[in-house]
C-alpha cells in the first residue's frame, strides 16, 4: 500500500490547526490531496465543517487581546523567528508544494523565498504603522489620528501559490496586530499546515493563526458571516469574489479581493526583442501560466510580429515538459483535468474563429493534465480566448496597427490586473502608464510581483493591495481622537 505524505511526515497532518494545537474536525470525514503529475494520493486532509470554522473564530477571537497588547517589535520577533524557520524548511515546503501543486521543484524553491519574503517585509513594515497629529481646526482641541489593528481576519487562498499566497495574507495580519482563520484552497492544504505548524515552532501564541481545511461552502458561510470576523481577504476568480462580497455585506467586513486578471502582453516596433521574449517566457510560462498577472494576450505591433513570434517559438522549444520532482521539468502539469478541459474549449473556439496554430495545441503525450507548451496567431480579439482568463501555458497572438488601437485592444476587458509592455520610447511608456486600465504594468520586464510592491488590480480584478506598505494598511483601521477643552 502506497504511504501518504500525512502519514510518513508527522509535521504534516489531515488536522486542522486551532488554538495551536492539531484538532480533529467535528465529522470524520477526509479528502484525498492527489499529485497532478501522477494522479496518485498523496496525503489527506481533514473536511472542517461550519462548528470546526466557529471553533477557529472562537480561537481567534480569544487570542486577539493579547497577541494585539503586544509591542510591534515583539510581534516583529516573532514573525522574523517565522521567516528564519520558513527559510530553512525550504526543501520540504518546497516538495509539499511540487508534490500538491505540480510545479517545478526550481519553481517550487523560488515560491518559498518569495512567500518568506512577505514575512519578512511586514515584520519590518509592521514597526512603522505611523500615525499624524494634524493641525487643530479651533481653539483648546487636539487632533490625532492612530492605526490599529483590525482585529480577527479570514483569508481564503488559492491552490496556485501556496505558500506565498497565505503568507501575503497572513504576515500583514498578525504583524498589525489581529489574528487569523486561513482556509486554503482544497488542492493544496499540506503546504498550508506545514506553515502554520512553523508558526506554532516560531513562538507565535495559540490562537493567532489557525488553519481550517475543506470544502468551501460551510466554512466560507462562517467567515463571510459571522460577526466577530472584521475583514476577509480573498484571493481568486472574479466569479467567487463577487458572491464573497455581497456575503460579507451582512457583516460590513472589510474587504480585500485579488481576482482574475487578462493581462496584455504589448510589444512595440522599437522594442528590444530579446528582452521581450525573456519578459514573455516569464509572464507566460511561470507555474504553467496558471498566475492571475499572466499575460494572458499578445499584442504585436505588425512590423516585428513575425520577428518575435519566430523567436518565442525558438524559446518554447526549450520548456521540457514533465513531474515538476524530475530536475529537468520547466513546465509541470496544470491542477487538474478541468483546467485542460477549459483550454481545449478554447482552443477550439480560437481556431474556428480563424487562428492558427504554430505550436502545441493538445494534451501533452504524458497524459494526466499534462498540456503542450502553445502558440496561436492571427487570434480574432473576440475570441473567448482574449476574454477569458487562460490560466495555462498558451500565447495567443493578434497585432495593432498603432498605439492607439493598441490601447483600446489592452483595455477591451472587465479585468484591470496587469499589463506589460515592451518599448525603448519614454514618452510612449509614460502615455502607456496613463492610458492602460490596470493596477499594475510591467514596462520592458515580465515580472511585477515582490514583498515591496503593491499587488492588485482595477476594474473587476478587485481592491486592495497586498505587500508593499500599502499591504499592512489592509489591516488596520485609522482612528481619530479628537480632544477639545486643552488648557493653552
Ligand atoms: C497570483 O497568481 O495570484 C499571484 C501571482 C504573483 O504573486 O505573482
Amino acid at each position: 500500500m502506497q504511504t501518504l505524505l500525512t502519514d510518513a511526515d508527522d509535521r504534516l497532518q489531515p488536522r486542522l490547526v486551532i488554538a495551536g494545537r492539531w484538532c480533529d474536525a467535528e465529522g470524520s470525514a477526509r479528502s484525498a490531496v492527489v499529485n497532478p503529475a501522477t494522479g496518485r494520493t498523496i496525503g489527506e486532509f481533514a473536511c472542517a465543517g461550519g462548528a470546526d470554522a466557529i471553533r477557529a473564530v472562537d480561537a481567534a477571537t480569544a487570542a486577539l487581546a493579547e497577541w494585539r497588547s503586544l509591542s510591534a517589535l515583539q510581534r516583529a520577533d516573532h514573525l522574523q523567528r517565522w521567516y528564519e524557520m520558513v527559510l530553512s524548511s525550504r526543501e520540504w515546503l518546497a516538495t509539499t508544494i511540487t508534490l500538491e501543486q505540480g510545479k517545478p521543484l526550481k519553481e517550487a524553491r523560488a515560491e518559498i523565498d518569495y512567500a518568506a519574503s512577505f514575512i519578512r517585509w511586514f515584520a519590518e513594515e509592521g514597526r512603522r504603522i505611523y500615525g499624524e497629529t494634524i493641525p487643530a481646526d479651533g481653539p483648546g482641541r487636539h487632533l490625532t489620528v492612530s492605526h490599529r489593528g483590525i482585529g480577527v481576519c479570514a483569508a481564503i487562498t488559492p491552490w496556485n501559490f501556496p505558500a506565498a499566497m497565505v503568507t501575503r495574507k497572513a504576515a500583514p495580519a498578525l504583524a498589525a496586530g489581529c489574528t487569523m482563520v486561513l482556509k486554503p484552497a482544497e488542492q493544496t492544504p499540506l503546504t498550508a499546515l506545514a506553515l502554520a505548524r512553523l508558526a506554532l515552532e516560531a513562538g507565535i501564541a495559540p490562537g493567532v493563526f489557525n488553519v481550517v481545511t475543506g470544502p468551501p461552502v460551510e466554512i466560507g458561510a462562517v467567515l463571510t458571516r459571522d460577526p466577530r470576523i472584521r475583514k476577509l481577504s480573498f484571493t481568486g476568480s472574479t466569479a467567487v469574489g463577487k458572491k464573497l462580497m455581497e456575503a460579507c455585506s451582512s457583516t460590513v467586513k472589510r474587504l480585500s479581493l485579488e481576482l482574475g486578471g487578462n493581462a496584455p502582453f504589448l510589444v512595440f516596433d522599437d522594442a528590444d526583442i530579446e528582452l521581450a521574449v525573456e519578459s514573455a517566457m516569464l509572464a507566460k510560462f511561470r507555474n504553467s501560466g496558471q498566475t492571475c498577472v499572466a499575460a494572458n494576450r499578445f499584442l504585436l505591433h505588425e512590423s516585428i510580429a513575425d520577428r518575435f513570434v519566430s523567436r518565442l517559438l525558438r524559446s518554447m522549444e526549450g520548456l521540457v515538459v514533465g513531474p515538476g520532482i524530475e530536475d529537468s521539468s520547466r513546465l509541470g502539469p496544470l491542477i487538474n483535468d478541468a483546467a485542460v478541459g477549459k483550454i481545449e474549449r478554447l482552443l477550439a473556439d480560437a481556431t474556428a474563429r480563424g487562428a492558427e496554430l504554430r505550436t502545441g495545441g493538445k494534451r501533452h503525450r504524458l497524459g494526466l493534465s499534462f498540456i503542450e507548451p502553445t502558440l496561436l496567431e492571427s487570434v480574432d480579439p473576440q475570441a473567448a480566448i482574449m476574454q477569458e482568463e487562460v490560466f495555462g501555458p498558451v500565447v495567443p497572438v493578434t497585432t495593432f496597427r498603432d498605439e492607439q488601437e493598441a490601447v483600446a485592444l489592452a483595455n477591451a476587458t472587465d479585468s484591470g490586473l496587469a499589463a506589460y509592455v515592451h518599448t525603448r520610447d519614454v514618452s510612449r511608456s509614460l502615455r502607456l502608464h496613463d492610458a492602460l486600465e490596470v493596477g499594475m504594468l510591467g514596462l520592458n520586464t515580465g515580472l511585477v510581483s515582490n514583498a515591496a510592491a503593491p499587488f492588485g488590480g482595477i476594474k473587476q480584478s478587485g481592491f486592495g493591495r497586498e505587500g508593499a506598505r500599502q499591504g499592512i494598511q489592509e489591516y488596520v483601521d485609522t482612528r481619530l481622537l479628537c480632544v477639545g477643552g486643552v488648557d493653552r
